[in-house]
């Protein structure tokens, strides 16, 4: 019976328990998906013993997305574009092969709740710079937009994105935020401002259009305040949580060997 996982510390309010298990029964596979809460200095040992277990590999969240990259064998060029991991497959020679599915669950969401969404109709405005941004960075300029702009509070970590991913970027201070909505096809907030517990995310919309699709990467709330606000301008707006849903696709096919579905059953299982 294969074996899978996520590893991470805390690791209770992972969601991807409830997320691969739901593929699980829904396809009648034998095997089991269980959360690891892992400590940081017992990451290294841990990923040795794990394919000793079972397993076949395993899902990584915060703490250790970058750690595993210099302890993978083999690492994607995204993972490694990214400087973080978030799926390690564990191959049957003993290697572990790290990837980083994020951006595609990220690109996947949209395409799927948003079918006309064209990521070339214009720029697209990126607010956020942390890990997840990193993971939508790559996947818009993979999918070939050609002006991607860039605003977080801390400025130095959207110049530091800008130095790595180049000369698409363009960097907006925090304070004029809201002039990069001008024009912009497609506009994401990759920061946590928004979730439960936290302040809202409040641009000025004012430079917004309507024909702009609109993307949270926040899901819990659902719908955001700033998705709220932009949906009062007639915005297009995709909830967070399908790239949550998206990103786990490819791991769960490596591993148990079936593409799973992406609907409103798994939607309303995860939630
Ligand atoms: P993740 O991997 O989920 O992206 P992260 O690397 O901690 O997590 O990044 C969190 C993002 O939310 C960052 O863009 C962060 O801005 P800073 O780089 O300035 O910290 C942003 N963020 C969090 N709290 C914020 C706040 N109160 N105001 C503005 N931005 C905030």
């Amino acid at each position: 019976v294969p074996l899978a996982g996520v590893i991470g510390m805390p690791i209770a309010h992972s969601r991807s328990p409830r997320l691969h298990g739901h593929w699980l029964r829904r396809y009648g596979i034998a095997g089991h998906y269980i959360p690891m809460p892992v400590m940081p200095e017992h990451l290294a040992e841990v990923l040795r013993a794990l394919p000793r277990l079972g397993f076949v590999g395993v899902n990584v969240t915060i703490p250790h997305k970058e750690a595993v990259l210099a302890l993978a064998d083999t690492v994607t060029d995204r993972a490694a574009l990214i400087g973080a991991a978030n799926t390690l497959i564990f191959r049957p020679d003993g290697k572990i092969h790290a990837d980083n599915t994020d951006g595609y669950g990220f690109v996947a969401n949209l395409r799927q709740n948003a079918p006309d969404w064209w990521p070339k109709a214009g720029p697209a405005a990126l607010i956020g710079a942390g890990g997840a941004a990193r993971a939508v960075v790559a996947s818009l300029l993979d999918s070939g937009v050609g002006e991607l702009r860039i605003t977080n509070r801390t400025r130095i970590r959207s110049e530091q994105i800008k130095s790595e991913f180049g000369a698409r970027l363009v960097v907006y201070d925090w304070a004029q935020a809201g002039n990069m909505l001008e024009g912009a096809a497609t506009v994401v907030n990759a920061t946590s401002l928004g979730m439960d517990g936290k302040q809202p995310l409040r641009l000025p919309l004012d430079a917004l259009s309507p024909d702009a699709l609109v993307t949270d990467l926040v899901y819990a709330p659902l719908v955001t305040p700033f998705l709220r606000d932009a949906q009062a301008r007639g915005c297009r707006i995709v909830d967070g949580l399908g790239m949550l849903l998206h990103q786990a696709a490819p791991g769960f096919e490596c591993w148990f060997g079936r593409r799973p579905e992406v609907d409103d059953d798994l939607r309303r299982a995860v939630l």
